[in-house]
């Protein structure tokens, strides 16, 4: 269980920050890894590929990037410096075989070059991008031509049955999302369900709809 009350988790979730940041980052992972294996198996990561996380989070699933294919580049783009501080503790082998970086800062801030991404992958993320479609416009510009993005999320309804859950999140359903995504100029929008069971930080428990909606920019290379 957390020590804090609800709208601290929403803003935490957000960003983490101060001397609960840890305590958020070990909530996130013991509750978000069914949603990596399946925005991973989705995202299909290959050989040679320049794969961009936003907000990888406290990094405890960086190692599950590399499981596919071992020699991919991941850069983790992350909002908290003391998320960001955990990150590059313990992804620090990735890093010294310079297989993994870490930047810290607002994705859209960081103005990262165009077409430079094959792949970008947020999970849990999209909630918090907002506007969503300025976000995607910068997003689709750094991806490579024929490179996608997966974005994991859950669906409105279940986000709606966490009590941490408030006005500040931007909740989407996949029909939504796939429409946003499209109209932002994305092609072929896939979308992979999956439902997990959670336990809730008050210790109920709930059933999740996880949502992986993968999008193209142009047509696949
Ligand atoms: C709810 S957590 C999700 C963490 C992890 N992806 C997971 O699913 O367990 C959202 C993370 O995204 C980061 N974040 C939010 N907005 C961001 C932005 N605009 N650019 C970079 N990171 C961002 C936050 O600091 C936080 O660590």
């Amino acid at each position: 269980m957390l020590p804090l009350e609800n709208r601290e988790i929403a803003k935490q979730l957000r960003t983490p920050h101060g001397p609960h940041a840890i305590q958020i980052g070990e909530f996130m992972e013991r509750s978000n890894k069914h949603m990596y294996t399946m925005c991973l198996k989705h995202a299909s990561l290959k050989s040679k590929e320049n794969v961009l996380e936003i907000g990888p989070g406290n990094g405890c699933f960086v190692s599950e990037f590399f499981r596919e294919t071992n020699d991919i580049s991941y850069t983790g783009v992350e909002l908290s410096q003391e998320m960001l501080q955990v990150c590059k503790n313990r992804n620090s082998a990735f890093i010294h075989d310079r297989k993994a970086s870490f930047l810290k800062g607002d994705i859209m801030e960081l103005k990262l070059p165009d077409n430079s991404y094959d792949v970008i992958i947020a999970i849990n993320v999209i909630y918090f991008l907002n506007p969503v479609e300025v976000y995607l416009n910068d997003l689709i510009r750094i991806i490579k031509p024929g490179g996608r993005m997966v974005l994991g999320f859950r669906d409105i309804s279940s986000m709606q049955k966490l009590p941490f859950v408030d006005e500040n999140f931007s909740l989407y359903d996949a029909n939504r999302l796939s429409e946003i995504l499209v109209n932002s100029g994305f092609e072929q929008v896939d979308t992979k369900f999956g439902t997990e069971v959670i336990k809730l930080p008050d210790g109920r428990q709930a059933e999740l709809l996880n949502c992986s909606c993968l999008a193209l920019k142009g047509k696949m290379a």
